[in-house]
Protein backbone atom coordinates (compact mmCIF):
# COMPACT_ATOMS: atom_id res chain seq x y z
CA UNK A 1 0.00 0.00 0.00
CA UNK A 2 1.22 3.28 -0.72
CA UNK A 3 0.17 6.07 1.55
CA UNK A 4 0.44 10.15 -0.29
CA UNK A 5 0.99 13.02 1.81
CA UNK A 6 -0.46 16.45 -0.02
CA UNK A 7 1.02 19.56 -0.19
CA UNK A 8 -2.03 21.78 1.80
CA UNK A 9 -3.06 24.62 -0.07
CA UNK A 10 -5.76 25.91 1.74
CA UNK A 11 -5.24 29.55 2.62
CA UNK A 12 -2.79 30.34 5.31
CA UNK A 13 -2.43 26.60 6.04
CA UNK A 14 0.92 25.39 7.37
CA UNK A 15 0.55 22.03 8.87
CA UNK A 16 1.33 19.03 6.84
CA UNK A 17 -0.48 15.14 7.68
CA UNK A 18 2.72 13.59 8.06
CA UNK A 19 6.35 14.74 9.61
CA UNK A 20 9.32 12.38 8.77
CA UNK A 21 9.48 10.97 12.71
CA UNK A 22 6.42 9.59 12.01
CA UNK A 23 6.98 7.51 9.16
CA UNK A 24 8.53 4.43 10.64
CA UNK A 25 5.68 3.01 12.35
CA UNK A 26 4.29 3.09 8.98
CA UNK A 27 7.05 1.84 7.01
CA UNK A 28 7.50 -0.92 9.31
CA UNK A 29 3.91 -1.94 8.60
CA UNK A 30 4.71 -2.51 5.02
CA UNK A 31 3.38 0.63 3.90
CA UNK A 32 5.21 2.77 1.25
CA UNK A 33 5.21 7.11 1.63
CA UNK A 34 4.99 9.51 -1.02
CA UNK A 35 5.40 12.61 -0.47
CA UNK A 36 4.44 15.53 -2.96
CA UNK A 37 7.09 18.30 -3.51
CA UNK A 38 7.24 20.74 -1.25
CA UNK A 39 4.38 19.41 1.25
CA UNK A 40 6.43 20.20 4.53
CA UNK A 41 7.52 23.42 3.49
CA UNK A 42 5.07 25.29 5.74
CA UNK A 43 5.96 23.41 8.58
CA UNK A 44 9.76 23.59 8.03
CA UNK A 45 9.89 20.40 6.81
CA UNK A 46 11.74 20.18 3.49
CA UNK A 47 12.27 17.54 0.86
CA UNK A 48 15.47 15.87 1.70
CA UNK A 49 14.02 14.78 5.73
CA UNK A 50 11.24 13.02 3.82
CA UNK A 51 13.77 11.48 1.80
CA UNK A 52 16.45 11.13 4.68
CA UNK A 53 13.29 9.17 6.24
CA UNK A 54 12.70 7.03 2.88
CA UNK A 55 9.92 8.38 1.65
CA UNK A 56 10.00 8.95 -2.49
CA UNK A 57 9.21 12.63 -3.01
CA UNK A 58 6.96 13.13 -6.22
CA UNK A 59 4.91 15.23 -8.29
CA UNK A 60 1.54 16.32 -7.42
CA UNK A 61 0.46 14.33 -10.70
CA UNK A 62 2.54 11.58 -9.64
CA UNK A 63 0.94 11.71 -5.90
CA UNK A 64 -2.71 11.09 -7.41
CA UNK A 65 -1.42 8.71 -10.07
CA UNK A 66 0.22 6.34 -7.49
CA UNK A 67 -1.20 6.72 -4.43
CA UNK A 68 -3.58 4.53 -2.75
CA UNK A 69 -4.39 6.77 0.56
CA UNK A 70 -4.38 10.48 0.34
CA UNK A 71 -3.40 12.17 3.65
CA UNK A 72 -4.22 15.72 4.24
CA UNK A 73 -4.93 17.94 7.09
CA UNK A 74 -7.58 19.86 5.48
CA UNK A 75 -10.38 18.80 2.99
CA UNK A 76 -9.72 18.77 -0.67
CA UNK A 77 -10.08 21.77 -2.48
CA UNK A 78 -12.56 21.23 -5.71
CA UNK A 79 -9.48 20.93 -7.98
CA UNK A 80 -8.14 18.11 -6.25
CA UNK A 81 -11.17 15.99 -5.08
CA UNK A 82 -11.50 15.97 -8.80
CA UNK A 83 -8.17 14.16 -8.85
CA UNK A 84 -8.80 11.84 -6.74
CA UNK A 85 -10.01 8.86 -8.41
CA UNK A 86 -12.40 6.02 -7.59
CA UNK A 87 -11.18 3.15 -5.42
CA UNK A 88 -8.78 5.70 -3.81
CA UNK A 89 -9.11 7.01 -0.65
CA UNK A 90 -8.49 10.52 1.28
CA UNK A 91 -7.93 10.64 4.54
CA UNK A 92 -7.77 14.28 6.48
CA UNK A 93 -9.89 16.68 8.92
CA UNK A 94 -12.67 16.24 6.00
CA UNK A 95 -15.00 18.45 8.14
CA UNK A 96 -18.38 16.15 6.23
CA UNK A 97 -20.80 18.13 8.36
CA UNK A 98 -19.85 21.51 7.29
CA UNK A 99 -19.01 20.72 3.28
CA UNK A 100 -21.74 17.86 2.88
CA UNK A 101 -21.82 18.74 -1.11
CA UNK A 102 -18.15 17.41 -0.67
CA UNK A 103 -18.93 14.39 0.47
CA UNK A 104 -21.84 13.25 -1.98
CA UNK A 105 -19.28 14.37 -5.06
CA UNK A 106 -16.29 12.03 -3.23
CA UNK A 107 -18.96 9.10 -3.11
CA UNK A 108 -20.27 9.37 -6.40
CA UNK A 109 -16.48 9.31 -7.63
CA UNK A 110 -16.01 5.94 -5.66
CA UNK A 111 -13.60 7.96 -3.15
CA UNK A 112 -13.63 6.26 0.01
CA UNK A 113 -13.90 9.63 2.47
CA UNK A 114 -12.32 8.68 5.76
CA UNK A 115 -12.47 11.74 8.35
CA UNK A 116 -10.56 12.40 11.57
CA UNK A 117 -12.98 14.48 12.78
CA UNK A 118 -15.36 11.68 13.11
CA UNK A 119 -13.42 9.76 15.56
CA UNK A 120 -15.24 8.91 18.46
CA UNK A 121 -13.52 10.85 21.52
CA UNK A 122 -14.72 9.55 24.31
CA UNK A 123 -13.35 5.85 23.25
CA UNK A 124 -10.08 5.54 25.07
CA UNK A 125 -8.63 3.52 22.39
CA UNK A 126 -8.92 5.85 19.95
CA UNK A 127 -7.08 8.65 22.28
CA UNK A 128 -4.20 8.66 20.13
CA UNK A 129 -6.02 9.25 16.84
CA UNK A 130 -8.06 12.61 18.53
CA UNK A 131 -6.83 14.83 16.14
CA UNK A 132 -9.52 17.62 17.17
CA UNK A 133 -8.35 17.42 21.00
CA UNK A 134 -4.34 17.34 19.57
CA UNK A 135 -5.29 20.82 17.42
CA UNK A 136 -7.40 22.07 19.69
CA UNK A 137 -5.02 21.87 22.25
CA UNK A 138 -2.87 23.98 20.41
CA UNK A 139 -5.49 26.75 19.74
CA UNK A 140 -6.22 27.01 23.49
CA UNK A 141 -2.14 27.88 23.65
CA UNK A 142 -2.23 29.79 21.24
CA UNK A 143 -5.39 32.08 21.74
CA UNK A 144 -4.06 33.00 25.28
CA UNK A 145 -0.82 34.11 23.72
CA UNK A 146 -2.84 36.19 21.02
CA UNK A 147 -4.57 37.54 23.85
CA UNK A 148 -1.52 38.39 26.04
CA UNK A 149 -0.15 39.90 22.81
CA UNK A 150 -3.38 42.00 22.16
CA UNK A 151 -3.29 42.88 25.84
CA UNK A 152 -1.79 46.38 26.44
CA UNK A 153 -0.50 44.87 30.69
CA UNK A 154 1.61 42.40 32.25
CA UNK A 155 -0.65 38.96 32.71
CA UNK A 156 1.69 38.64 36.11
CA UNK A 157 2.20 40.00 39.29
CA UNK A 158 5.11 42.13 38.63
CA UNK A 159 6.43 44.63 41.53
CA UNK A 160 9.36 46.50 40.31
CA UNK A 161 11.20 49.74 41.21
CA UNK A 162 9.01 51.35 38.92
CA UNK A 163 5.54 50.29 40.38
CA UNK A 164 3.82 47.51 40.61
CA UNK A 165 1.72 45.57 37.54
CA UNK A 166 -1.23 44.12 39.07
CA UNK A 167 -2.20 40.34 37.37
CA UNK A 168 -4.60 40.17 34.52
CA UNK A 169 -7.73 39.18 35.59
CA UNK A 170 -8.69 35.97 32.72
CA UNK A 171 -12.05 34.52 32.26
CA UNK A 172 -12.31 31.12 29.84
CA UNK A 173 -15.64 30.26 28.31
CA UNK A 174 -16.44 26.60 27.61
CA UNK A 175 -13.93 23.84 29.43
CA UNK A 176 -13.11 21.33 26.74
CA UNK A 177 -10.29 20.28 25.40
CA UNK A 178 -8.94 24.35 23.88
CA UNK A 179 -10.35 25.52 27.18
CA UNK A 180 -8.44 23.33 29.49
CA UNK A 181 -5.03 24.81 27.25
CA UNK A 182 -5.83 28.01 27.85
CA UNK A 183 -6.62 27.52 31.89
CA UNK A 184 -3.02 26.17 32.20
CA UNK A 185 -1.60 28.50 29.61
CA UNK A 186 -2.99 31.68 31.20
CA UNK A 187 -1.78 30.50 34.62
CA UNK A 188 1.40 30.01 33.39
CA UNK A 189 1.95 33.20 32.31
CA UNK A 190 0.24 34.65 35.91
CA UNK A 191 -2.81 35.74 35.32
CA UNK A 192 -5.65 35.16 38.26
CA UNK A 193 -7.90 32.94 35.91
CA UNK A 194 -11.91 32.26 35.85
CA UNK A 195 -13.34 28.97 34.17
CA UNK A 196 -17.29 28.81 33.25
CA UNK A 197 -18.74 25.68 31.65
CA UNK A 198 -22.22 24.17 31.36
CA UNK A 199 -20.86 20.34 31.97
CA UNK A 200 -21.04 20.24 35.92
CA UNK A 201 -17.91 18.33 35.74
CA UNK A 202 -15.33 20.72 34.26
CA UNK A 203 -15.10 21.94 37.40
CA UNK A 204 -12.91 19.91 39.06
CA UNK A 205 -11.00 19.93 36.30
CA UNK A 206 -10.70 23.78 36.16
CA UNK A 207 -9.94 23.89 39.19
CA UNK A 208 -7.13 21.24 39.69
CA UNK A 209 -5.85 23.60 36.72
CA UNK A 210 -5.55 26.36 39.24
CA UNK A 211 -8.61 28.24 37.72
CA UNK A 212 -11.77 29.80 39.97
CA UNK A 213 -15.26 27.91 38.31
CA UNK A 214 -17.20 30.75 37.89
CA UNK A 215 -21.17 29.29 39.13
CA UNK A 216 -24.31 30.66 38.05
CA UNK A 217 -26.91 31.42 40.22
CA UNK A 218 -29.14 29.76 37.56
CA UNK A 219 -27.77 26.18 37.70
CA UNK A 220 -27.61 24.49 34.04
CA UNK A 221 -26.43 20.69 33.65
CA UNK A 222 -26.27 20.76 29.63
CA UNK A 223 -24.18 17.34 29.75
CA UNK A 224 -24.79 15.93 26.49
CA UNK A 225 -23.81 12.62 24.63
CA UNK A 226 -20.31 11.78 23.75
CA UNK A 227 -18.85 14.10 26.32
CA UNK A 228 -20.34 17.42 24.44
CA UNK A 229 -22.46 19.93 25.83
CA UNK A 230 -26.12 20.14 24.44
CA UNK A 231 -27.70 23.00 23.11
CA UNK A 232 -29.56 25.32 25.68
CA UNK A 233 -33.16 26.46 25.66
CA UNK A 234 -33.98 30.00 24.80
CA UNK A 235 -34.96 30.74 28.76
CA UNK A 236 -31.45 28.72 29.48
CA UNK A 237 -29.50 31.37 27.04
CA UNK A 238 -31.35 33.96 28.33
CA UNK A 239 -30.35 33.68 32.06
CA UNK A 240 -26.96 31.96 30.90
CA UNK A 241 -26.30 35.55 29.15
CA UNK A 242 -27.71 38.07 32.17
CA UNK A 243 -25.62 36.36 35.02
CA UNK A 244 -22.57 36.34 32.94
CA UNK A 245 -22.67 39.78 31.35
CA UNK A 246 -21.83 40.60 35.72
CA UNK A 247 -18.75 38.35 35.34
CA UNK A 248 -17.40 39.64 31.90
CA UNK A 249 -17.62 43.28 32.96
CA UNK A 250 -14.43 42.58 35.20
CA UNK A 251 -12.32 40.84 33.29
CA UNK A 252 -9.48 42.09 31.14
CA UNK A 253 -9.43 39.23 29.12
CA UNK A 254 -11.98 36.40 27.77
CA UNK A 255 -11.45 33.42 26.01
CA UNK A 256 -14.16 31.90 24.41
CA UNK A 257 -14.15 27.98 23.56
CA UNK A 258 -17.76 26.72 23.71
CA UNK A 259 -19.35 24.83 21.02
CA UNK A 260 -21.78 22.17 20.40
CA UNK A 261 -21.08 19.61 17.46
CA UNK A 262 -22.90 20.48 14.25
CA UNK A 263 -24.75 23.70 16.17
CA UNK A 264 -24.19 27.61 15.59
CA UNK A 265 -21.46 28.52 18.77
CA UNK A 266 -23.86 29.72 21.40
CA UNK A 267 -23.30 33.44 22.32
CA UNK A 268 -22.17 33.72 25.65
CA UNK A 269 -20.51 37.32 25.08
CA UNK A 270 -23.15 39.61 23.89
CA UNK A 271 -23.03 42.88 23.04
CA UNK A 272 -24.19 45.01 26.41
CA UNK A 273 -21.42 42.68 27.92
CA UNK A 274 -18.80 44.29 25.99
CA UNK A 275 -20.07 47.53 26.28
CA UNK A 276 -19.30 47.57 29.61
CA UNK A 277 -15.89 46.22 29.71
CA UNK A 278 -13.29 48.04 30.72
CA UNK A 279 -11.53 50.24 27.79
CA UNK A 280 -7.78 47.66 26.62
CA UNK A 281 -9.85 44.83 27.50
CA UNK A 282 -9.40 41.92 24.72
CA UNK A 283 -11.86 38.87 23.46
CA UNK A 284 -10.13 35.87 21.91
CA UNK A 285 -13.14 33.91 20.11
CA UNK A 286 -11.98 30.73 18.66
CA UNK A 287 -15.63 29.52 18.02
CA UNK A 288 -15.75 32.58 15.63
CA UNK A 289 -16.52 30.94 12.02
CA UNK A 290 -19.02 32.40 9.03
CA UNK A 291 -22.16 30.91 11.42
CA UNK A 292 -21.14 33.04 14.09
CA UNK A 293 -19.34 33.34 17.37
CA UNK A 294 -19.31 32.70 21.17
CA UNK A 295 -19.52 36.97 21.32
CA UNK A 296 -21.98 38.73 19.44
CA UNK A 297 -19.88 41.07 17.72
CA UNK A 298 -16.94 39.13 16.80
CA UNK A 299 -15.86 38.62 12.98
CA UNK A 300 -14.06 35.43 11.63
CA UNK A 301 -10.84 36.31 10.73
CA UNK A 302 -10.62 39.71 11.60
CA UNK A 303 -10.20 42.02 14.65
CA UNK A 304 -12.43 44.18 16.05
CA UNK A 305 -12.10 47.14 18.05
CA UNK A 306 -15.46 48.72 19.77
CA UNK A 307 -16.15 52.40 20.72
CA UNK A 308 -15.32 51.32 24.14
CA UNK A 309 -11.97 50.13 23.24
CA UNK A 310 -12.52 46.45 23.73
CA UNK A 311 -10.35 44.36 21.20
CA UNK A 312 -11.57 41.32 20.01
CA UNK A 313 -9.74 38.78 17.93
CA UNK A 314 -11.33 36.06 16.16
CA UNK A 315 -8.88 33.87 14.96
CA UNK A 316 -9.98 31.06 12.22
CA UNK A 317 -6.89 28.47 11.85
CA UNK A 318 -4.84 28.53 15.28
CA UNK A 319 -3.21 25.37 15.12
CA UNK A 320 -1.36 26.35 11.29
CA UNK A 321 0.52 29.54 13.17
CA UNK A 322 2.30 26.58 15.16
CA UNK A 323 2.70 24.09 12.30
CA UNK A 324 5.46 22.42 13.64
CA UNK A 325 3.98 21.18 16.63
CA UNK A 326 0.54 20.81 15.36
CA UNK A 327 2.08 18.83 12.51
CA UNK A 328 3.86 16.71 14.48
CA UNK A 329 0.71 15.66 16.53
CA UNK A 330 -2.19 15.47 14.22
CA UNK A 331 0.59 13.21 12.36
CA UNK A 332 0.49 10.77 15.11
CA UNK A 333 -3.41 10.79 14.93
CA UNK A 334 -3.14 10.13 11.38
CA UNK A 335 -0.61 7.27 11.43
CA UNK A 336 -2.49 5.87 14.32
CA UNK A 337 -5.91 5.64 12.83
CA UNK A 338 -4.24 4.54 9.69
CA UNK A 339 -2.23 1.50 11.09
CA UNK A 340 -5.73 0.93 13.17
CA UNK A 341 -7.50 0.39 9.95
CA UNK A 342 -4.67 -1.82 7.50
CA UNK A 343 -5.22 -5.19 7.57
CA UNK A 344 -3.31 -7.14 4.90
CA UNK A 345 -2.52 -4.02 2.59
CA UNK A 346 -5.84 -2.98 2.29
CA UNK A 347 -8.30 -0.47 4.20
CA UNK A 348 -10.72 -2.16 6.27
CA UNK A 349 -13.60 0.22 6.42
CA UNK A 350 -16.08 -2.43 8.27
CA UNK A 351 -18.98 -0.23 8.99
CA UNK A 352 -19.57 -2.67 11.69
CA UNK A 353 -16.07 -1.70 13.32
CA UNK A 354 -16.20 1.10 16.33
CA UNK A 355 -13.83 3.36 14.57
CA UNK A 356 -13.63 2.21 11.32
CA UNK A 357 -17.17 2.62 11.35
CA UNK A 358 -17.93 6.21 12.42
CA UNK A 359 -14.67 7.55 10.62
CA UNK A 360 -15.95 6.14 6.81
CA UNK A 361 -17.86 8.84 5.32
CA UNK A 362 -17.79 7.58 1.84
CA UNK A 363 -16.81 3.90 0.08
CA UNK A 364 -18.02 2.31 -2.62
CA UNK A 365 -19.86 4.21 -3.79
CA UNK A 366 -22.25 5.38 -1.14
CA UNK A 367 -21.99 8.28 1.51
CA UNK A 368 -22.50 6.09 4.66
CA UNK A 369 -22.60 8.73 7.55
CA UNK A 370 -26.34 9.38 8.22
CA UNK A 371 -25.45 12.85 9.34
CA UNK A 372 -24.38 13.91 6.24
CA UNK A 373 -27.09 12.40 4.26
CA UNK A 374 -30.24 13.85 6.37
CA UNK A 375 -27.95 17.55 5.63
CA UNK A 376 -27.94 16.76 1.85
CA UNK A 377 -31.88 16.49 2.55
CA UNK A 378 -33.79 20.07 2.13
CA UNK A 379 -35.39 19.49 5.72
CA UNK A 380 -31.58 18.21 7.00
CA UNK A 381 -29.97 21.64 5.31
CA UNK A 382 -32.43 24.46 6.79
CA UNK A 383 -32.06 22.75 10.52
CA UNK A 384 -28.00 23.06 10.29
CA UNK A 385 -28.30 26.66 9.25
CA UNK A 386 -30.82 27.40 11.75
P1 LIG B 1 -14.86 20.83 23.18
O1 LIG B 1 -16.11 20.25 22.65
O2 LIG B 1 -13.84 19.95 23.80
O3 LIG B 1 -15.19 22.00 24.21
C1 LIG B 1 -16.23 22.91 24.06
C2 LIG B 1 -16.78 23.21 25.44
O4 LIG B 1 -17.80 24.19 25.33
C3 LIG B 1 -17.39 22.01 26.14
O5 LIG B 1 -16.75 21.80 27.37
C4 LIG B 1 -18.85 22.40 26.32
O6 LIG B 1 -19.41 21.86 27.49
C5 LIG B 1 -18.76 23.90 26.32
N1 LIG B 1 -20.03 24.57 26.05
C6 LIG B 1 -20.95 24.28 25.09
N2 LIG B 1 -21.98 25.12 25.17
C7 LIG B 1 -21.72 25.97 26.20
C8 LIG B 1 -22.43 27.06 26.77
N3 LIG B 1 -23.60 27.45 26.30
N4 LIG B 1 -21.85 27.70 27.81
C9 LIG B 1 -20.65 27.30 28.30
N5 LIG B 1 -19.95 26.28 27.81
C10 LIG B 1 -20.47 25.62 26.76
O7 LIG B 1 -14.21 21.64 21.97
P2 LIG B 1 -12.69 22.05 21.78
O8 LIG B 1 -12.02 20.97 21.03
O9 LIG B 1 -12.13 22.52 23.07
O10 LIG B 1 -12.83 23.28 20.79
C11 LIG B 1 -13.43 24.48 21.26
C12 LIG B 1 -13.74 25.43 20.12
O11 LIG B 1 -12.55 25.93 19.55
C13 LIG B 1 -14.50 24.80 18.97
O12 LIG B 1 -15.45 25.74 18.51
C14 LIG B 1 -13.44 24.55 17.93
O13 LIG B 1 -13.98 24.50 16.63
C15 LIG B 1 -12.61 25.77 18.14
N6 LIG B 1 -11.25 25.71 17.65
C16 LIG B 1 -10.84 26.84 17.01
C17 LIG B 1 -9.57 26.96 16.56
C18 LIG B 1 -9.20 28.23 15.89
O14 LIG B 1 -8.18 28.26 15.24
N7 LIG B 1 -9.97 29.28 16.05
C19 LIG B 1 -8.61 25.85 16.72
C20 LIG B 1 -9.12 24.71 17.43
C21 LIG B 1 -10.42 24.66 17.90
Amino acid sequence: MKIGVARETAPGERRVALVPEALGKLQAAGIDILVERGAGLGALIPDSAYADAGATVVSTDDLYAQADVIARVQKPSPAEARQLRSGQAVVGLLQPLLDPGLMAELAKAGVTAISLDAIPRTLSRAQTMDALSSQANVGGYKAVLIGANAFGRYFPLLTTAAGTAKPANVLILGIGVAGLQAIGTAKRLGAVVKAYDVRPETKEQAQSLGAQFVTLKTQIDATGAGGYARELTPEERASQQAELNEVIGGMDVVITTAQVPGRKPPVLVTADAVSKMKPGSVIVDMAASALGGNCELSKAGETVITENLVTIVSPENLPASMPVGSSQFYARNLSSLVLQLVHDGALNVDPADEIAGPVTITHGGEIRSEAVKKLLTPAGSAEARA
